[in-house]
């Protein structure tokens, strides 16, 4: 059986060399890179190389990357962390609608202590618009966090744009509003550094590397309150031994991408195009979700069957060996429509019967071609079972 893993949004294959460097950080080079020994130094040294390459794929110092345990901590850290450090000096949090969870639950936590939080509405195609992003701005705000890619449907953020208006008002108002942005679904993908916010979360199983493992940009200038305090790893702002395996096959990750973004890309926009061409030829009731073009990281696409169930249709395609979502891994196990398309103002029928298509390097159009049969085959075979029911 063809096993078709198109789930690459929830998490990514490793890459061998990934692996090696981990195993060889695991038997070999196990030290702490604390210790003052000769062991020590080793591991010191495969530290400060994972962190010169992760600051590489950013264009960023090394001294500005802290390794945190993903992406959802390292949401955590840039949000509580700033607001911990500036207690005094604002009460408002500007997000939007549509982030991960990892950034909506602390802002919700924060709400609950008192906070304000201001959640940006999105259009139909997931983006946010400036003037509401610029309306909202006042003196007592803090933090602005804007993911640059949508997990569920691809949909990219102007995140340049926002920054720039946020260091235009900092500018006439004398502030001190931070930008934050959730890279984990553009951080290899799409051009993405420094240049483009104040802090950037970044996981590394979404870029081939392994689980467990992310960092937070942060600029230099910026003071977090930790999230995690004790040994005083990280430059003091994420105590605990590092997890050096981890941290050597992030390396890894983090060195293809620098090298291969741009090709890797290219083949993701030749997958979404194939693939949406495939789909929307051979299942005729499939509506795409995701925006078009230049709005939509190209590895994402979200499509629904109106009137159909996106999570029997999963099953569905799981027994020929495809592997999908029906939206973000971390909230499909839950109850209830998506945020994210309910936001973007679909249709009751089209929330129900959603599913995630998305992509790697990895991914071939043979899969692609054999998937968009299968989803013909299955959604035909599912529209007639719902129409004897009804008779
Ligand atoms: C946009 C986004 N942010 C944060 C996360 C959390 O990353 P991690 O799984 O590394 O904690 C994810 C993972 O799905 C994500 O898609």
């Amino acid at each position: 059986m063809m096993h078709v893993y198109l789930d690459n949004s929830a998490t990514t294959r490793q890459h061998d060399s990934v692996t090696e460097a981990m195993v060889l950080a695991m038997k070999e080079d196990y030290g702490n890179p604390s210790s003052l020994h000769r062991m020590g130094l080793v591991a010191e040294k495969i530290l400060k190389e994972a962190r010169a390459r992760v600051a590489g794929s950013l264009q960023v110092q090394p001294e500005q990357i802290i390794f945190t345990s993903g992406g959802t901590e390292a949401d955590n850290m840039a949000i509580l962390g700033t607001v911990g450090h500036n207690l005094k000096k604002g009460n408002r949090i500007i997000t939007t609608a549509v982030e991960h969870p990892a950034v909506l639950e602390p802002c919700r936590i924060l709400e609950g202590r008192g906070y304000e939080v201001v959640r940006l509405p999105v259009d139909n195609r997931g983006i946010i618009s400036l003037k509401d992003l610029e309306e909202a701005l006042t003196p007592e705000t803090l933090l602005v966090t804007v993911m640059h890619v949508n997990n569920e449907v691809g949909s990219i953020q102007p995140v340049r744009e926002i920054y720039q208006r946020i260091q235009a008002y900092n500018q006439n108002h004398g502030s001190r509003i931070l930008f934050h942005t959730d890279g984990v679904q553009s951080y290899g993908k799409l051009p993405l550094t420094g240049a483009d916010a104040d802090m950037i979360s970044l996981s590394a199983h979404k870029i081939h590397g392994p689980k467990g493992i992310g960092a937070l940009y942060v600029k230099k200038g910026i003071t977090l309150q930790p999230l995690v305090v004790g040994g005083g790893q990280e430059l003091g702002r994420r105590s605990g031994t590092e997890n050096m395996p981890a941290i050597a096959g992030f390396g890894v990750a983090a060195e293809h991408i620098r090298i291969n973004r741009e090709s890797i890309l290219k083949h993701l926009e030749s997958c979404r195009l194939f693939f949406r061409e495939q789909l929307l030829k051979k299942a005729a009731d499939a509506v795409v979700n995701s925006p078009d073009g230049e709005f939509c990281q190209p590895g994402i696409l979200s499509v629904s069957f109106p009137g159909l169930r996106g999570e029997v249709l999963l099953h569905f395609l799981e027994q020929d060996g495809i592997y999908v979502s029906t939206g973000s891994a971390c909230s499909s196990g839950k109850k209830g429509h998506s945020h994210v398309l309910s936001a973007m103002g679909l249709p009751e029928a089209r929330l129900e019967g959603t599913l995630r298509f998305s992509f790697s390097e990895y991914t071939t159009m043979e899969e692609l071609a054999f998937t968009a049969d299968r989803c013909r085959e299955i959604t035909a075979r599912m529209t007639q079972l719902k129409q004897s029911r009804r008779r």
